[in-house]
């Protein structure tokens, strides 16, 4: 993938700008970074906290050739994605909570947003991506519950060696999903690095409805399968996952 960086000290948010421009007709591999945003998204319609160079706001224009039901495996390519820029650049082990919240020590370091939006020239998905790389400025009610990449390391974080390795890993997972048995492909990588795929003692938020029980695998699409109490497995499309060891 040819990637082609805007830079913005400012923005609302980098996905609704990458997907203005994937609306005007941009390529696959144009990405929007900015310094700060001040109306970031988060998942389920919540506010991603932005200030200014405290977090890699991160947003990528995909125009991906695999059916539509498959589009949510992108934030799974992702997450695997992050996980191995982490790794081999700062040398911590990630985890991820499904489907793409990266953690390390339980705490969540990355989030993943994917928009998708029919245009002029077909299907485009935005992948947007917050990565904390500094914890100072946290709210208190986000400060428990997250770091970030200097907190872990020690180190402040050098985005001209953090960004060509993370296009670099989004390249080649994305190569892997559109290529042969891509979609089982990904699933696979996702798998090998989350420690949800399997056997973990989840409470699954989902509107109206929680769901408790122990992860076992996921579907064809990424939706995550859980085995309750009474042995029925339900299926999570979306929806919020607490790993019950923690809250309990
Ligand atoms: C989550 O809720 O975990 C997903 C957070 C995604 C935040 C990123 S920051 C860059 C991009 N622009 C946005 O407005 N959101 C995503």
């Amino acid at each position: 993938m040819n990637f082609v960086i805007l830079r913005f000290d400012q923005l609302g948010s980098t996905n609704s700008e990458a997907l203005e421009q994937a609306k005007r007709g941009a390529d696959e591999g144009l990405c929007v970074i900015a310094r700060r945003q001040t109306a970031g998204r988060g998942r389920h319609g919540r506010v991603w906290n932005s200030p200014p160079d405290s977090g890699l706001y991160f947003s990528l224009v995909l125009r991906p050739v695999i059916e539509a039901r498959f589009f949510s495996l992108l934030t799974l390519m992702a997450a695997a994605a992050v996980c191995d820029t982490l790794r081999e650049l700062y040398s911590f082990e990630p985890d991820i909570k499904w489907p793409n919240d990266i953690l390390a020590g339980g705490k969540k370091i990355c989030g993943i947003l994917a928009e998708a939006a029919d245009t002029d020239l077909g299907w485009a998905v935005i992948l947007g991506i917050g990565l904390n790389l500094k914890s100072d400025n946290f709210p208190p009610e986000i400060a428990v519950a997250a770091t970030s990449i200097a907190a872990e390391t020690g180190r402040p974080v050098d985005l001209e060696i953090l960004l060509p390795k993370l296009t670099a890993n989004i390249s080649k997972f994305y190569k892997l999903l559109q290529g042969e048995n891509g979609i089982e492909n990904i699933r696979n990588e996702w798998a090998r690095r989350s420690s949800y795929n399997e056997g973990k003692d989840v409470r699954v938020i989902l509107p109206g409805e929680t769901i408790i029980g122990t992860t076992c695998g996921l579907e064809e699409n990424g939706a995550l399968r859980i085995k309750q109490p009474d042995g029925e497995i339900r299926i999570a499309q979306a929806g919020d996952v607490e790993n019950l060891r923690q809250v309990s």
